[in-house]
């Protein structure tokens, strides 16, 4: 027998649920007409597909916009006492759903069922005259749901029920976001390791990184943090909890205000942050700050980097470094009313999974606008 096959065996085994990538994400919005034009707009989406009353629904409203591999959906109810209004007075503007790209809907499902999953959507197949989808869906924490979308048999712009949505007078410009490299989500007291066990058993994922609350902590708060990925590490998702502080942690204030667990941030990666960030500011995003004293010390921490520093320095962008090399990211403040989902930007330089000095410093950054809201006690 040759044993050294088993490892590889043993990760085949484990990799029992095997996702492409990120398909979608569906946010559930009050007005999503204008916030299609909003990430038109201020983060360089483009139109792709419309659905609604004019495709012949009746009860809700969808606009989708894309940037290379990342598509929004942006879902708003056509009349009240809908699970979409619902959930918006529930928790504001945020990520309902996080589509998972598989070659087989039905067997992600059926496998995700048996080790335990609950169920939002048994298969179901939609066709039109571009092929069929296939899709099923299970419950993640909170009210966030995970769908896997089966596409190989289809051609259409999004999905069957979509029509194409073209804006020829208005297209505004790419700011350089590719895809989704992550998507974190904040979940209750003591509730991380249960949703780490659930994205291990049910899923297949593995831990590849910790966090405790030494890790992250200021004078004031602390979160403890665990990052789960899949076989191909396409998908990877940490997960916060709050720790025990002498103030409110920001995780406290997200479950506070989005009265929930839910997705926290979506980082999207560029191949270029200085100009994506210097475009996105010019187009109204606004971004954390870090103190200048950040950079006076950060080459010590990560060693030597392809970058002027005076640009990082200038526009906000941190700098972390893991086993295998470095990685750019800066993020946005909350993108609607309520202080709960941001979005990241980052640039990896080698670095796979994620660096420990910047979650101190956007705990901090946080922490400062906390202050601001007075949610900081
Ligand atoms: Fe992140």
């Amino acid at each position: 027998m040759d044993t050294s096959t088993l490892p590889k065996l043993h990760e085949n085994a484990k990799d029992f649920m095997p996702i492409n990538g990120t398909d979608y994400l569906e946010l559930y919005v009050s007005n999503s007409k204008q916030a299609a034009h909003f990430y038109k707009t201020a983060f360089g989406f483009q139109s792709l597909a419309y659905a609604g009353l004019e495709t012949g629904l009746k009860d809700r409203e969808s606009y989708v916009v894309g940037q290379d591999k990342i598509r929004l959906v942006l879902t708003s109810p056509l009349k009240s006492g809908t699970e979409i209004g619902k959930h918006i007075d529930n928790h504001g503007d945020g990520v309902k759903v996080v589509a998972l790209w598989v070659d087989d809907a039905t067997y992600a499902y059926n496998t995700a069922m048996e080790k335990g999953a609950k169920s939002y959507m048994e298969p179901r197949t939609d066709e039109d005259t571009d092929g069929a989808v296939v899709r099923s869906g299970i419950h993640t924490y909170g009210e966030t749901v995970h769908i896997f979308v089966e596409r190989k048999d289809y051609n259409g712009t999004f999905l069957p029920g979509y029509r194409k949505w073209e804006t020829p007078d208005y297209n505004p410009t790419s700011t350089g976001l590719k895809f989704v490299d992550h998507m974190v989500g904040n979940v209750g007291w003591n509730r991380m390791n249960e949703w780490v066990d659930f994205y291990s058993d049910v899923l297949g994922f593995t831990q590849i990184l910790s966090f405790d609350d030494k890790d992250i902590s200021t004078d004031f708060t602390a979160l403890m943090s665990k990052v789960m990925s899949n076989g191909n590490g396409r998908i990877k998702f940490p997960i916060n909890e709050p720790a025990e502080g002498k103030k409110k942690s920001q995780v406290e204030e997200y479950l506070d205000f989005y009265e929930g667990e839910g997705i926290q941030h979506i980082a999207v990666a560029t191949d270029d942050i200085i100009q994506t960030v210097r475009d996105l500011k010019s187009r109204g995003i606004e971004f954390l700050k870090v103190p200048d004293t950040y950079y006076d010390v950060v080459l010590d921490r990560v060693g030597k980097i392809d970058e002027d520093l005076a640009p990082l320095k200038e526009l906000g962008i941190l700098v972390d470094r893991d086993d295998e090399g470095y990685l750019l990211q800066i993020f946005t403040r909350p993108v609607e009313p309520r202080p709960t989902m941001f979005f990241e930007i980052i640039q990896r330089k080698g670095a796979q999974s994620f660096g420990k000095g910047n979650f101190k410093a956007l705990f901090e950054a946080i922490e400062r606008e906390q202050e601001l809201r007075g949610t900081l006690h």
